[in-house]
């Protein structure tokens, strides 16, 4: 058993950091629109470097603007430890998805240099660039960049809704940087997250030790029939998208009902030309599948393909769909969830072993470090919306936790 260290976070200035960053892309009802590489991105971009320089760190920007800040340790042979997350978010997305992951991290390293504590690896802050993959799809695109799952290439050529390419995006905003992505190493990841769930705060434990993330693949789907008149074309004759779109979206539903605890989505539709008196003759619309068990999942997929192409036909829709992002079920290191129990164990706070619903940057980084994540309540379970809320004491609990398991692997390596 290792001693307590006195090395204790201060949750007031972490809040006090969570609340000052909110105001970039900060929304009337509370949350934030902070889309991947926009004006918002890059004010808290600098206010994050500028914060982490301060700190003595060394901040390094990779070509697909993933951001590293680190702090020297006592050995020069030693990779750093990475403590990282994102601070992107969706576009009515609360103040903690993501936000907290690198905010807490900043905090811990504060409480370092605050105290002149000399961990034997260096430590490192990561921001992750388009985690949510709400703007560009898909999500935790630039950690998947860093892992090796993605080419830069693809990564540059990710185009939001409005045809704008993410490669470019980051060139405006400065934040493409000359550093191949994946040459900044460190030798482990902890990535803190609130639960995004309802189970911490439903049985009243404050630290969740994450397992793993379930597995995720996402679809794209158009619907074309045919543009008509509302009043002139009689029911019988009409060739239209959006109901051919609403039946889908109730078999879908009904795939994820099948398959529990699996999920299934449908979150973004466009329908066109979108006016009240023509039948609509084309739609677009996303997929979400996701179970922790990949040959669920691959039940879920091929129930969901086989009922696509019945409703279509029995409309006269042209279906076209494809599979655009795949991300297998991940299971984090298991001396890392160690590090993190005794982190929890030494701040004194009850766990719960879990897996994740949500994606992370975790996921893909596990694949190439040993990686794990720790969660903290969230109000309601609820996230991906402005009412997200996590509290002071909840925030703070997820820190020290943090930064105890950065200790905790630290030690492992004097
Ligand atoms: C990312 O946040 C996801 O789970 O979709
Ligand atoms: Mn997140
Ligand atoms: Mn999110």
């Amino acid at each position: 058993m290792t001693a307590k260290t006195n090395l204790t976070i201060n949750p007031q200035r972490l809040w006090d950091a969570l609340m000052e960053t909110a105001q970039y892309g900060g929304t009337p009802k509370g949350g934030i629109k902070r889309l991947t590489v926009s004006d918002e991105d890059k004010k808290v971009r600098d206010w994050f470097k500028a914060e982490c320089e301060k700190l003595g760190c060394t901040v390094v920007v990779d070509e697909v603007g993933n951001m590293f800040a680190t702090r020297p340790g006592k050995r020069k042979d030693l990779l750093p430890i990475a403590m990282g997350s994102h601070l992107d978010t969706q576009p009515t997305g609360g103040k903690f998805d993501g936000v907290l992951g690198v905010l807490g991290a900043l905090e811990a390293m504060r409480t370092l240099v605050d105290m002149g504590y000399e961990t034997n690896a260096p430590v490192m802050i990561v921001n992750w660039t388009n985690e949510e993959g709400s703007r560009f799809a898909p999500a935790m695109l630039c950690s998947g960049v860093y892992a090796g799952v993605f080419t830069t290439d693809f990564a540059y050529g990710r185009e939001d809704r409005n045809g704008i390419k993410l490669g470019d995006e980051l060139a405006r905003i400065g934040y493409k940087g000359t550093v191949k992505a994946g040459d900044v190493k460190f030798q482990a990841m902890f990535e803190l997250h609130i639960e995004q769930g309802p189970i911490l705060e439903a049985e009243d434990k404050m630290i969740g030790v994450v397992t793993g993330v379930q597995g995720m693949r996402w679809y794209e789907v158009t619907l074309r029939g045919q543009e008509s008149h509302t009043g002139a074309t009689p029911m019988g004759l009409r060739k239209n998208a959006l109901l051919g779109a609403a039946r889908m979206i109730e078999a879908i539903h009904q795939v994820g009902m099948a398959h529990l605890p699996g999920v299934a989505s449908v979150g973004l539709i466009e329908n066109r030309p979108n006016s009240r008196n023509v039948v609509p003759g084309e739609v677009f619309f996303t997929v979400d599948l996701r179970h922790p068990d990949e040959k669920m999942l691959d039940r879920m997929e091929a129930e969901y393909k086989a009922a696509l192409p019945k409703i279509a036909a029995a409309l006269g829709l042209e279906l076209e769909e494809k599979r655009i992002w795949n991300s297998p079920a991940v299971k984090f290191a298991d001396p890392l969830i160690d590090c993190v129990r005794e982190g929890a164990r030494i701040a004194g706070h009850a766990t719960r072993e879990m897996a994740s619903g949500a994606g992370h940057d975790a996921a893909y980084i596990a694949r190439v470090v040993p990686t794990t994540m720790i969660f903290v309540p969230c109000l309601g379970g609820i996230s991906h919306n402005e009412a997200e809320s996590t509290t002071l004491e909840e925030c703070g609990a997820g820190a020290q936790v943090l930064l105890n398991a950065v200790l905790a692997y630290d030690r492992g390596l004097a």
